[in-house]
């Protein structure tokens, strides 16, 4: 399989940092809402720091990725696409890249204004992108809560679509994201 997304396809690449990104998303969103519910202990505390260290490598990850789509351009729609799924399709796309910008910028933002040392696994300092000010950190923290939200609910919009595709339209569009292994035949 071609590193580089094809007119037809989406290349190794891009198919890694996808469901790299998937299996990360979805547990720092799980995580993230189980420890926000919780007593402060000792765990919960653990939980925070891997909740923090392991949003910061999702950072990294989408920025790679926003940078590999930008030198490897996305496959297009195939031409038969009715203009307005095709505006739905890109619309989701983009609002999905904005939430997974903005929710671990604004963890960074809302821990660094926060007044406790912003910690991360193995008691490393995370540096701080603001100083510290209650008032930012609880600003940054509803931003954090409801770009979440809004990401949960994008994305169930996007397998909706995605299931549907597959099953209902039964077209290439699910499989050209898929690992070659898990491809089948067409
Ligand atoms: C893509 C990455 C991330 C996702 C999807 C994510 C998601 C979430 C979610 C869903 C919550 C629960 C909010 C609630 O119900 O109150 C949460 C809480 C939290 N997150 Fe993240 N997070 C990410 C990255 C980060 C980063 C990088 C940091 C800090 C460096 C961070 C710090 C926190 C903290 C401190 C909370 C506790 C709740 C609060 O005080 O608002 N998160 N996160
Ligand atoms: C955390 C979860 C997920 C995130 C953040 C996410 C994000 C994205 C983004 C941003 C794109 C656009 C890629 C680009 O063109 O640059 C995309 C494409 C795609 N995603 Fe996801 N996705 C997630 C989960 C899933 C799941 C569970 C499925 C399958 C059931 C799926 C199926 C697809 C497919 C088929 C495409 C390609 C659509 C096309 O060809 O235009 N995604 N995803």
């Amino acid at each position: 399989m071609a590193w580089r997304n094809s007119s037809v396809e989406y290349g190794s690449v891009a198919k890694l940092f996808h469901w790299r990104l998937f299996v990360l998303i979805v547990s720092l969103l799980a995580v993230g809402i189980f420890m926000a519910n919780q007593t402060f202990t000792p765990e919960i505390f653990t939980l925070y720091k891997w909740h923090k260290t392991i949003g910061v490598v999702a950072l990294v990850l989408v920025v790679g990725r926003l940078i590999w789509r930008f030198m490897s351009p996305p496959p297009p729609l195939p031409t038969e696409t009715p203009a307005l799924e095709k505006w739905a399709a890109h619309g989701t796309h983009f609002l999905i890249y904005a939430a997974i910008v903005i929710i671990p910028v604004s963890g960074w933002l809302m821990s660094s204004a926060a007044p406790f040392p912003n910690l991360i696994i193995g008691d490393i300092q995370l540096p701080a992108l603001i100083e510290q000010n209650e008032e930012a950190s609880k600003f940054w923290s509803t931003v954090h809560y409801w770009a979440g939200r809004a990401l949960i609910a994008l994305l169930a919009l996007h397998v909706s679509a995605a299931l549907f595709h597959h099953f209902v339209r039964k077209d290439q569009i699910l499989r050209r994201m898929l690992p070659g292994r898990l491809k089948g035949t067409p």
